[in-house]
């Protein structure tokens, strides 16, 4: 697997890693242990690099399946997490003090049980938390003891991975697929003088860009992708699939592929973080990726973004 640098640990990183929300149960209904096992150990076989998680993800479940799962593999492997959500009896709420997240982060490397954490990012944070400065200063306190190998954000806009990316972020972690774009698009210069290692999540967009979804799709309770599109919308983006189907041709073998070469071929993305919820996708995944640039065709590449506009996508 190709590998990009990730010059603030000195390092590499193979252009794919593996996400964990999925693994997790949160986000898209349950999933069986063995399962989740099974696709983190593979993925390890299959030679990734960096692995993804949060504090919150199956509450703490997923950074100690991770610590475990990686366990011989702490050498070649990196693990990287995101704090700043409290869970309590009423749910989930934002937190960034220093005194909350220095605890968190405890809680997270004994979790993790590794003395250091190889990337520790905020999680989702707003741009007023960003630029107070109380939650970025622990990070890199954090990150000048050498507890914390690089230190980063999760945004959830383009105003918050600016205000990220201003505060001196070593890593940005953002969501980056055909259908939203924009958001990395908007920082990419920025980006690019920095230096920054990105992240990029949600590749599929929740699954919606493998094309496999028929127009009257529905997902269960404790889905998220229940809540995320209302029925029309939904059956609107279904419709401007089209687009992402057309990308099928000679060595990008499903829209699928199509999607994932998207994301490769930026070159300002560091990793892709894939979210395959058994062996099986992770696989298809690595097969489809392709071994290096170009990712997809010149041609199919620079008329993407007046097609996608034309099919009525704000990417
Ligand atoms: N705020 C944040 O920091 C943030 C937000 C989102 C994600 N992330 C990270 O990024 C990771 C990936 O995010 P994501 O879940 O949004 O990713 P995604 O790749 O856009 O979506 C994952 C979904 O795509 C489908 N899928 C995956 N591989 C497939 C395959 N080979 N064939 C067909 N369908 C496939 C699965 O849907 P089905 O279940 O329908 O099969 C899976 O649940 C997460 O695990 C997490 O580590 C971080």
């Amino acid at each position: 697997m190709r590998r990009r640098p990730f010059p603030q640990l000195s390092t590499e990183l193979t252009e794919l890693s593996l996400g964990t929300w999925g693994l997790s149960g949160d986000a898209y209904g349950p999933i069986a242990d063995a399962e989740a096992d099974a696709v983190i150990d593979r993925a390890a076989e299959l030679g990734i690099t960096l692995f993804d998680t949060a504090d919150v993800y199956a509450h703490g479940e997923m950074e100690k399946r991770l610590g475990r799962r990686l366990k011989g593999r702490s050498s070649k492997t990196l693990i990287a997490t995101r704090i700043g959500t409290e869970r309590t009896e009423t749910g989930g709420h934002k937190r960034f003090d220093a005194a909350y997240l220095r605890e968190a982060f405890e809680r997270s490397r004994e979790r993790i049980g590794r003395d250091r954490i190889d990337v520790l990012m905020l999680h989702n944070p707003s741009v007023v938390t960003i630029e107070a400065g109380e939650a970025t200063g622990l990070l890199k306190e954090l990150r000048g003891k050498g507890s914390v190998g690089a230190w980063g954000v999760s945004a959830g806009s383009k105003e918050a991975a600016l205000a990220a990316l201003e505060a001196g972020a070593e890593v940005l972690s953002i969501t980056y697929n055909l259908f939203h774009a924009r958001d990395l698009h908007a920082v990419a210069a920025e980006i690019a003088m920095r230096g920054v290692t990105v992240l990029a999540h949600s590749v599929l967009a929740y699954g919606l860009l493998t094309c496999h979804w028929g127009p009257e799709r529905t997902f269960d309770e404790g889905d998220h992708r229940r809540d995320r599109w209302k029925p029309g919308e939904l059956r609107k983006r279904i419709a401007q699939l089209e687009v992402v189907r057309s990308m099928v041709g000679g060595e990008v073998l499903t829209p699928r592929a199509g999607a994932l070469r998207f994301v490769l071929s930026n070159s300002l993305v560091t990793s892709a973080i894939l979210g395959p919820r058994s062996t099986a996708q992770l696989e298809q995944l690595m097969r489809e990726a392709g071994n290096g640039p170009p990712y997809l065709p010149d041609k199919l590449l620079s008329d993407l973004p007046s097609k996608l506009i034309g099919a009525g996508v704000a990417s």
